[in-house]
């Protein structure tokens, strides 16, 4: 059995409600309709077809460029593809400085609750101020052109603050999320080989102070590059402040060197923007890179056409800042098209699970964006919590991160868009930069579907030999042609960027999502699951190996194997599977659970443990995950003829 027929068998399920899905039609509104950024799909995707180079310069004529581009797409050393060539731009430049000569100077481009109740606003004009003091101060750490800043806290405003301030510099900054622990923080702050961390002293979360500091600094000593760290006081509690190396961000930012008055770096269009660390299909983490020019035209563009932001709405993104899509649809996206963003710091259910509901009644706002694992893990406290508030002021929803099970849809379109709100399912990647696979508000939905490729996206589910597949059939989702927002390299591993995502497809210069997926009768995508050892736990994205180095990391572990199994709320959960050192004690299952916490953080945690005395492998020692997968879940194990015996 090859690893497609497993994902075939593990998706049952889903493939019934699939079918059932298909041919349902959801319309919009006539009155979202007509008022949609996109009204007529077909024609303007028409049009990027045919001439894709003018397509995209329209596009970002849209935005502010400090000298305009002599090519828009270079292609000579494919796949390393380069967008708006020669041109001159910095994305704070769009994200803020343009704003500030317009009406939009004195309106809100952030509003920010914490999970204690505490609120923050800022208008464009005071955020800018904020961004320029902290770039000032990060010029005086001596913060230049090119150099990494690792950022590793909740959400804050002072995380919006620090990408901007950064990326000002021309700088390029790594956020690592808050959720990770301290071998996570040390390898990605390794790997980016950052000299400045900006971090906080803890953040809430379900009540709780998540320790950051004391993370932070272990991360640090294992990691060994970082030599000024810049603390947030966001919590208050005592922590350990290293004489000459730590400074509060507040103390700084009062200083004369803060200083509101520093130009915005002008920058070549492909310079580097940021980095983010994804898992892949083995070993670590890969650092994604971005570059400010193509990235700030794909953002802008795909957020006014599927989130359809007019001036005076109320955007909020739930995800964190420090995922890509935090990156894309809370920091970037939403500025440049000057919109107001909401962004609140703590979990949903907190400290009940009206939260949400209640935030939205309280700003009124128009679009609420997520992941299914919320709306799935907030369905099962009822109807009633959501119908105590006052939702009309929603126009829009969205989801993002991985498959929605209609089910899960259809009560998210009922009881929180209360029949009115269209659901925009949008399909993307760390590595694509922006939505690709996505509705924009004038077309008709199907729950579970991301619909078509947005104008300008050119994809396909191709089979292994790179045939286009036939309706309803399962096959490789790839990407046929180049986008402006498109990762430009793997940060340090230039054959790691050819190798993972444009060497199966080489002669057809074809991008390799790493996803499944099938296209219905009506051309609709309906992605299925990823194809290699990425595992999505609550929509975040895991590798194997990443987990399985947190559990061999345990003295008494010698060896571990990882998969994941369906789990109703998020998606998949971890079942982990140990081979103990020979001598030792067993360990606990939450003795080993809480070194994974320790080590990878949270999300990474393993829902069952189970010791075993050898892992099935095959006769080049490689484990067979799929054999482990089908054990757990009692299915048969299918074609184990090179099973290691
Ligand atoms: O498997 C797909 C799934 O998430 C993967 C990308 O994960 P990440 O880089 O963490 O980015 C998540 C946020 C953009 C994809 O390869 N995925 C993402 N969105 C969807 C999805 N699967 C199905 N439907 C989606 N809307």
């Amino acid at each position: 059995m090859t690893e497609r027929a497993e994902i075939d068998n593990i998706d049952k399920a889903r493939e019934a409600e699939i079918l059932k899905a298909e041919h349902e039609l959801v319309w919009p509104s006539p009155e979202i309709r007509t008022n949609a950024w996109v009204t007529d799909y077909e024609a303007l995707y028409k049009q990027s077809l045919d001439h894709p180079e003018r397509f995209w310069a329209e596009q970002a004529l849209a935005l502010d460029w400090y000298k305009p581009w002599d090519k828009v797409l270079d292609e000579s050393e494919k796949p390393f593809y380069k967008w708006f060539v020669g041109a001159h731009t910095n994305i704070v430049q769009n994200a803020l400085d343009r704003h500030l000569h317009t009406h939009r100077r004195n309106k809100l481009a952030l509003i920010w609750e914490g999970e204690p109740g505490d609120t923050r606003t800022f208008s464009y004009h005071a955020l800018a101020r904020e961004v320029a003091k902290f770039a000032s101060v990060l010029r005086s750490m001596g913060v230049k052109r090119g150099d990494r800043v690792t950022i590793y806290m909740g959400r804050v405003p002072e995380l919006v603050i620090a990408m901007l301030a950064t990326a000002k510099l021309g700088a390029v900054h790594s956020v690592v999320y808050g959720g990770f622990s301290t071998e996570a923080l040390a390898d990605r702050i390794e790997d980016a080989q950052s000299r400045v961390l900006v971090t906080a002293d803890g953040g809430y979360m379900r009540g709780k102070i998540v320790n950051l500091k004391q993370t932070a600094d272990e991360a640090v000593q294992r990691s060994g590059y970082v030599e000024h760290v810049v603390v947030v006081k966001r919590t208050g509690h005592a922590v350990a402040m290293e004489s000459g190396r730590d400074y509060w961000w507040h103390d700084l930012m009062n200083l004369p060197i803060a200083s509101p008055r520093i130009e915005t770096e002008i920058l070549d269009a492909e310079h580097p923007l940021f980095i983010l660390y994804t898992s892949g299909t083995t070993g670590r983490p890969k650092g994604i890179l971005h570059t400010h020019g193509g990235y700030q035209v794909h953002v802008a563009t795909t957020l006014r056409w599927v989130f359809d932001i007019k001036d005076e709405d109320r955007y909020w993104c739930a995800a964190d800042p420090g995922w890509i899509t935090g990156h894309s649809y809370i920091v970037y996206g939403p500025l440049i098209l000057g919109a107001t963003s909401f962004m609140y710091e703590g979990a949903p259910n907190f400290p009940y699970p009206n939260r949400w509901w209640q935030l939205i009644e309280r700003y009124s706002l128009n679009i609420l964006y997520t992941a299914p694992t919320a709306i799935r893990g907030l369905m099962r406290f009822g109807e009633s919590w959501p119908q105590r508030y006052d939702l009309s002021s929603l126009r829009l929803l969205g989801t993002v991160g991985e498959p929605i099970n209609p089910e899960a849809w259809r009560w998210y379109h009922r009881v929180i868009g209360q029949g009115r709100c269209p659901i925009m399912d949008t399909w993307w990647q760390t590595e694509t930069g922006g939505f690709m696979i996505a509705p924009v508000p004038s077309v008709a939905l199907k729950p579970g579907s991301a619909t078509r490729p947005l104008p300008g996206i050119v994809v396909d589910v191709v089979t292994e030999d790179g045939k286009s597949c036939g309706p309803n059939e399962d096959g490789l989702l790839v990407v046929k042609r180049p986008w402006p927002g498109m990762l430009r390299t793997v940060y340090r591993d230039p054959d790691r960027f050819v190798e993972q995502y444009w060497s199966k497809f080489k002669d057809r210069g074809w991008y390799l999502t790493g996803d499944s997926a099938r296209k219905d009768d009506d051309g609709y995508l309906w992605v299925i699951g990823r194809i290699d050892d990425v595992i999505k736990v609550a929509g975040y994205r895991l590798g194997t190996a990443e987990v399985e180095s947190a559990l061999v990391s345990h003295q008494a572990i010698a060896e571990a194997a990882v998969i994941g199994v369906p789990d109703d709320v998020k998606g998949s959960v971890i079942h982990a599977f140990c081979i103990l050192r020979a001598g030792v004690q067993t360990p606990t299952e939450d003795d080993v659970k809480a070194h994974v916490r320790k080590e990878m953080g949270a999300i990474a945690v393993p829902s069952k443990i189970t010791f075993v005395p050898s892992l099935p492998k095959t006769r080049s020692g490689k484990i067979m995950r799929r054999v482990l997968k089908a054990r757990a879940l009692g299915q048969p194990e299918g074609d184990v003829s090179t099973l290691e015996t």
